[in-house]
């Protein structure tokens, strides 16, 4: 599928089973008639991939006549730092990169986005390639062209707090990579699709919360054709937002704030993800991944949307048990009073003016830019998150 881009580019997103040998190939066509005389490509992998995928995509690469340059990269918030991008950057100097040909980033949303900022500064710019490993980042991360670093300031990890608008030439997503993901990052990945799919209509696929449902099971047992599905589907919500507004300018020009949609479930996600003690489930799992976060997310702001008469009642307990059949939490031990929740909501991003904004799920898989909804209405949502 093509994805259309601000300057009148457009670049393909294939998804498939094994696409990634055929990486030389696509990339070469992706660089077009100014990258012929391309003979080298970054090759920036996550260090914890199967050694034989990171060499099978070396080796297609190789294949095109794309000396692959290997530059192993260890995935976590804490290593998504400056300190990553200057490596990439001197990597990528040391083997001698030219302008003309491209970073590779093989890995998830930490791999991706750091390469993609790497590749945004380095020589002021290379063509980057993204070929997600996780199925968070083929649903979400490597779409779209956000790159960017977390930034530590004082004793808090601001997450992607500096970064660039950095569109990917190509997007290779081989759902044969998940074969070696994690159970847990699988499930991750589930409340990306969740959220698309609690927004879809509006953006061309009113269907996709139906599909979600029935897919649970054959997401989780990594059947290649609900893959194939779900992530293509997922790209395509995802590639629809974006397309209307690529750098989230349109905040308060639409009424589901454009790009500012995708961000339904993430600011109440963002502050819980980064409280320490929270635990959840049986045999009790410590902290929260990125998915676990953006689930809880999803359905304290789906209940906030209730008490706003955005959303009806059966929809949120609709809600809890998608979440809860795709085995993420919807429940958390040791959350803290809900106002220093709502004080770590007021460091997200989106804040403008001091105005908390949210994009709410609404009716119909839609959604809407709610500011400052009530505090007594927001504190009960995240209250209801609490274990009983
Ligand atoms: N740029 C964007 O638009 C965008 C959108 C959403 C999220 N993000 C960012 O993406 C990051 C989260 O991405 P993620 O969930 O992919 O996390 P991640 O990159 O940290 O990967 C999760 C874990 O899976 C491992 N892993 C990755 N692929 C694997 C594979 N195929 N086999 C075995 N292990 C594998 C990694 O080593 C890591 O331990 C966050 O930093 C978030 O801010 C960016």
């Amino acid at each position: 599928m093509r994805t259309p881009a601000r300057d009148g580019t457009a670049y393909e997103v294939v998804v498939g089973v094994g696409v990634l040998r055929d990486a030389g190939m696509l990339v070469r066509d992706a660089l077009g008639p100014g990258g012929e005389r391309a003979a080298r490509a970054l090759l920036v992998h996550d260090d914890a991939l199967p050694r034989g995928q990171v060499d099978a995509t070396a080796e297609a690469l190789g294949a095109a006549r794309l000396d692959a340059v290997a530059c192993p990269v260890r995935a976590s918030e804490e290593g998504k730092s400056f300190a990553t991008v200057e490596r990439i950057v001197q990597a990528a100097a040391a083997g001698r990169l030219e302008r003309a040909e491209p970073v590779v980033a093989l890995g998830g949303g930490v791999v991706g986005d750091a390469a993609g900022f790497a590749a945004a500064c380095y020589r002021r710019g290379v063509p980057v390639v993204q070929c997600p490993t996780t199925l968070l980042s083929m649903v979400d991360a490597s779409v779209g062209g956000k790159t960017g670093v977390n930034v530590l300031v004082g004793d808090s990890l601001k997450k992607n707090m500096a970064g660039a608008f950095h569109q990917p030439v190509l997007v290779l997503c081989d759902v044969a990579a998940l074969g070696s993901l994690p159970a847990r990052e699988v499930r991750s990945g589930l409340a990306e699709c969740v959220k698309h799919a609690m927004i879809g209509a509006d953006f061309g696929d009113a269907g996709l919360w139906g599909f979600t449902r029935s897919a649970i099971d054959g997401v989780l047992g990594l059947d290649a054709a609900t893959l194939v599905e779900l992530v293509s589907r997922n790209v395509a919500v995802k590639a629809a937002c974006v397309a209307g507004d690529e750098r989230e300018t349109l905040a308060t020009g639409a009424p589901h704030g454009g790009r500012m949609a995708l961000n339904a479930g993430h600011t109440v996600g963002h502050a819980v993800e980064t409280l320490p003690g929270l635990s959840h489930g049986e045999p009790p799992v410590r902290g929260l991944s990125h998915g676990e976060a953006v689930g809880l997310g999803l359905l304290a702001e789906a209940r906030l949307a209730v008490t706003l008469g955005l959303l009806d009642a059966q929809a949120a307990d609709d809600l809890r048990d998608l979440l809860r059949c795709a085995g993420l939490p919807v429940a958390v031990r040791g959350l803290p009073e809900s106002s220093r929740v709502v004080a770590l909501m007021g460091d997200d991003k989106k804040v403008a003016g001091g105005r908390l904004r949210l994009s709410l799920p609404a009716r119909g898989n839609r959604c809407v830019l709610v500011e400052d909804p009530p505090r007594d209405a927001l504190a009960a949502a995240i209250d209801s998150l609490r274990e009983r």
